[in-house]
């Protein structure tokens, strides 16, 4: 079998990430998020950066901004619908498998633009609990 099918086998992608990366949802800047939260891969050295407004420790709204590829926007839009309207607790249960689930699955070369999404998550998350404790207040905190 030729290299090129292999791999071309490996990266393809469901009809929901497509979809997701065609139409993202819930893509683009947050004026005043309660959070702003950017992180890393530096597997592929891609960024990910997600805003979440926070009201009586609801997600009233969560957007973000990818610097990576047709996955990790599919990841993003995925990520951000599944946590609109949760608690900032429920939000930090979300696994990784059920983002990914959302999506109907993603290649295994691929996860780690998944991850990306829900690493920033929970980076997020844990910088808002922080703050709301009198933790250490990061540069990434909104306004
Ligand atoms: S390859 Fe970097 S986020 Fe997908």
């Amino acid at each position: 079998m030729p290299v090129e099918f292999t791999e071309r086998s490996l990266l393809k992608y469901t009809q929901k990430v497509i979809e997701l990366f065609r139409n993202p949802k819930n893509i683009g800047e947050m004026e005043n998020p309660t959070v702003t939260t950017v992180e890393g891969d530096p597997q592929c050295g891609d960024m990910f950066k997600m805003y979440l407004k926070i009201e009586g420790d609801k997600i009233t709204d969560a957007k973000f901004l990818s610097f990576g590829c047709a996955a990790n926007i599919a990841t993003g839009s995925m990520t951000t619908e599944m946590i609109k309207g949760k608690t900032v607790d429920d939000a930090g249960k979300i696994s990784i498998k059920e983002i990914a689930d959302g999506l109907g699955g993603l290649p295994g070369l691929k996860m780690h633009c998944a991850v990306l999404a829900y690493k920033t998550l929970k980076k997020a998350i844990q910088e808002y609990k922080q703050g709301k404790s009198g933790g250490d207040q990061t540069s990434s905190k909104g306004s």
